[in-house]
């Protein structure tokens, strides 16, 4: 792979939106039948943020201009917006078209990716391509949800789950040898639909009375499903991307996996023989974003000065499809 590529792609800047409206499990309490210590064994989720009165384009767009501030770039310079997201301000246009309408990126194009949970990194490595074959320069790739939006406050195994976030990158074009994207493993598997899904509102169920009425407008899972899927999958592509690059479990300085439930990043961690402080974790005050848990978790990261130069990172997500997929970094700045 290595040897077609032009230039690495490299991520130079990360940033993160969180809402300040702060939901706790005991606020959960008082809407369906939970507790905060049922919440907190089962998921590791003490609080989640809730954005309201804007859509998620509005986070995306903060998200672009922390990461041009962070470069101190002009709008202009941006080439390509890719927004992953399951939760859109509307069908069309994309979000990424708002958002660049927004900040004013004159010179970009743009659009979403629909991946679910797996939405960050299915961007990401789509995003390096651009970089990587030498057409782009400067690829701006966000996560953004705001999974309040599509949650049904009336089911207690879903609504507990999710929150509204949005984290992003900026990749930019390197000459220096062996810094960036290393490699990345995707799947999907299309016959695991009816495990995790929101079916109203597209061409198979239009929105009408009905659709609402049987509340097609909201996710489902069958969460023991997925949580077994998550663990298996989680671990069996992250092993397999370090095993073809030559390198070893051990090789790796920062884990950073899709935030869903920590028992599924424990059990993970486990299954790869990772040990747990190599494991990004901030579910407890964030839930379940869907594309934003991955970048999100990365600003943190980076703020707390666990990434520097050099380090081996590996970023892992499941989601809804069913899709799965790893990216490996060399971090670069
Ligand atoms: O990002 C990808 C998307 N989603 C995921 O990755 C989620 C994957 N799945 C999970 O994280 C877990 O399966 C859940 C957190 C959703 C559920 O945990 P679990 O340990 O698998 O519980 P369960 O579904 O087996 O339910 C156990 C019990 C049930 O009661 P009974 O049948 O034992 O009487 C549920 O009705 O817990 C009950 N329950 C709740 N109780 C209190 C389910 N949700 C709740 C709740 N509060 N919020």
């Amino acid at each position: 792979m290595a040897e077609e590529r032009r230039y690495g792609a490299i991520i130079t800047a990360v940033a993160s939106y969180l809402p300040d409206k702060v939901m706790a499990n005991h606020d959960l309490e008082r809407i369906v039948d939970t507790s905060d210590s049922w919440i907190r064994e089962r998921t590791g989720i003490t609080e989640r943020r809730i954005l309201e009165g804007r859509p998620t384009s509005y986070m995306a767009a903060e998200v672009a201009r922390r990461l041009l501030a962070r470069r101190r770039l002009d709008p202009a310079e941006l080439d390509l917006i890719i927004v992953a997201t399951i939760s859109p301000d509307m069908f069309f246009p994309a979000t990424a078209c708002l958002v660049q309408d927004q900040i004013g990126a004159r010179g970009a194009w743009g659009f979403d990716l629909s991946a679910a949970c797996s939405g960050f990194v299915f961007a990401l490595a789509t995003g390096a391509q651009f970089i990587e074959s030498g057409t782009h320069r400067r690829v701006m790739v966000i996560g953004a949800d705001k999974m309040s939006s599509i949650t049904d406050m009336q089911d207690r195994s879903t609504c507990v789950l999710f929150g509204d976030g949005a984290g992003g990158v900026l990749l930019e074009r390197s000459e220096e040898p062996g810094l960036g994207m290393i490699d990345f493993e995707m799947h999907v598997d299309g016959a695991g639909c009816e495990h995790l899904h929101m079916k109203g509102g597209g061409s198979l169920f239009p929105a009408s009375h009905e659709t609402v009425d049987q509340r097609l407008h909201y996710i489902r899972q069958e969460g023991r499903t997925v949580f077994k899927f998550a663990v298996v999958k989680m671990a069996e592509v992250s092993l397999s991307l370090v095993a073809r690059n030559g390198l070893k479990v051990e090789d790796l300085d920062l884990f950073v996996p899709h935030q869903a439930n920590l028992r599924i990043i424990e059990a993970t961690a486990d299954r790869m023989g990772l040990p747990r402080e190599k494991v990004m974790v901030n579910i407890d005050r964030y839930a379940n974003t869907t594309g934003g848990t991955i970048p999100i978790a990365l600003s943190e990261a980076c703020e707390l000065g666990r990434l520097k130069k050099g380090d081996l990172l590996l970023m892992t997500a499941v989601g809804g499809g069913m899709t799965w997929g790893s990216a490996l970094f060399r971090w670069a700045i």
